[in-house]
């Protein structure tokens, strides 16, 4: 693939992203070739685990092993459906991965589960595991995005229950909101359960330059290499707290709060005020969530909860705070559809009763 004319480059910026779009042609090429060579080795009747190994790498994240492998999480997916499940009824599982949750589904009683998977290669092998089980005949998997399922054409009825783990260490990484949100919507009977039925989103204010310099660089070998910050997330990111030193600045609160058996809109934008309990620098809110499946199972991903495969989510501030214990301190909080930010609005530097603007 080439392009048919230089892109205009007056800025530095317009470089980079010049130079970006090039490097993602390059990627595109790269998985055409690769693309290829798996066509050729199924038309050849050669296709080893080598081919799959290749597709794999492209299209399947590694957290599928390690989510697999969370007892805790399986173990309270699996109560919590064990619980909620009505015998004989119809159950809709959106994000089907191995076929876990629908196995599930079908084991605590319903009568029909219907498991729709986006990425293709998951779809088959959720079939083939499916079919390994002898259930094919209760479990239907549908390759296919939920919000490209219709009543009447993919499934007949509206669901009895919807149940999905489509939950990243922010919680709304994996598009919950919008999935949910449509299944409500269009896929749910009007008396229908939705599981999860909520969450909330809890932070702290956190100094660590071990973290924040897993996407911050100043210096390297003496020289000024600070243009790489162009490339850094804004976005929240995932970080096993416990691994790094950190100094918790603040207690914990809450964040956000989400019901699922509501309509819950994709962006939020809040204040949310922190009062610093030590005084240091604050590079970030680190956020974990709590995931309330109903019936009394709630999963949980505290930075002290280190047998989850979930990590925490830190969301780094555009530039370390200096914050004095006692003396709150105002962070916007942004939830937009799939992305969390946060950026200090406010630190009050003089007394506890006033502000005055952050210093960034
Ligand atoms: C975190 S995995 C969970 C897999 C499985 N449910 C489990 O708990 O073991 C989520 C899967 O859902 C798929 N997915 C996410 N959102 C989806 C959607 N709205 N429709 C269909 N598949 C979706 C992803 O491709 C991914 O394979």
């Amino acid at each position: 693939m080439t392009m048919s004319r230089p892109l205009s480059a007056t800025t530095s910026y317009e470089r980079l992203a010049a130079a970006g779009v090039r490097a993602q042609l390059a990627r595109i090429e790269e998985l055409v070739t690769s693309t290829r060579a798996a066509v050729d080795a199924i038309a050849s009747g050669t296709v080893d685990q080598s081919t799959l190994g290749a597709l794999a790498a492209n299209v399947i994240p590694r957290w599928h092993f390690s989510m697999l492998n969370d007892r805790e999480r399986n173990d309270a997916y699996a109560t919590a459906l064990e619980r909620q499940v009505v015998p004989g009824s119809h159950v809709l599982d959106i994000g089907s991965g191995s076929g876990l949750l629908a196995l599930a589904a079908a084991r605590a009683g319903a009568g029909r589960v219907t498991t729709c998977e986006a990425n293709p290669l998951l779809a088959e092998v959720a079939r083939q595991i499916i079919d390994t089980q002898g259930l094919t005949d209760r479990i239907t998997v549908l390759a296919t995005h939920s919000s490209a399922i219709e009543i009447g054409r993919e499934i007949a009825t509206p669901a009895d229950m919807v149940i999905s783990e489509i939950v990243d260490c922010g919680l709304v990484g994996e598009g919950i909101l919008p999935s949910i949100r449509h299944a409500r919507r269009e896929l749910l009977a009007p008396d229908g359960t939705i599981l999860p039925q909520g969450a909330k989103l809890y932070g702290q204010l956190m100094e660590s330059s071990a973290v924040q310099r897993l996407n911050h660089v100043e210096v390297a070998c003496g020289f000024d290499v600070s243009l790489m910050n162009a490339l850094a997330t804004h976005g929240h990111f995932p970080t096993r707290l416990a691994t790094w030193p950190h100094c918790a600045l603040s207690a914990p609160v809450e964040l956000l709060s989400f019901d699922f058996t509501r309509d819950v809109p994709e962006q939020q934008n809040r204040s949310v005020s922190f009062e610093p309990t030590t005084s240091g620098t604050a590079h970030a809110v680190v956020a974990w969530f709590e995931l309330d499946l109903g019936a009394g199972v709630v999963l949980r991903t505290t930075p002290d909860n280190t047998a989850t495969h979930w990590m925490q989510a830190f969301l780094p501030f555009p530039a370390p705070v200096e914050v004095a214990a006692g003396r709150s301190i105002e962070v916007e909080l942004r939830c937009v559809s799939t992305r969390l930010s946060a950026t200090p609005t406010r630190v009050c530097t003089e007394a506890p009763s006033t502000t005055q603007e952050a210093t960034r």
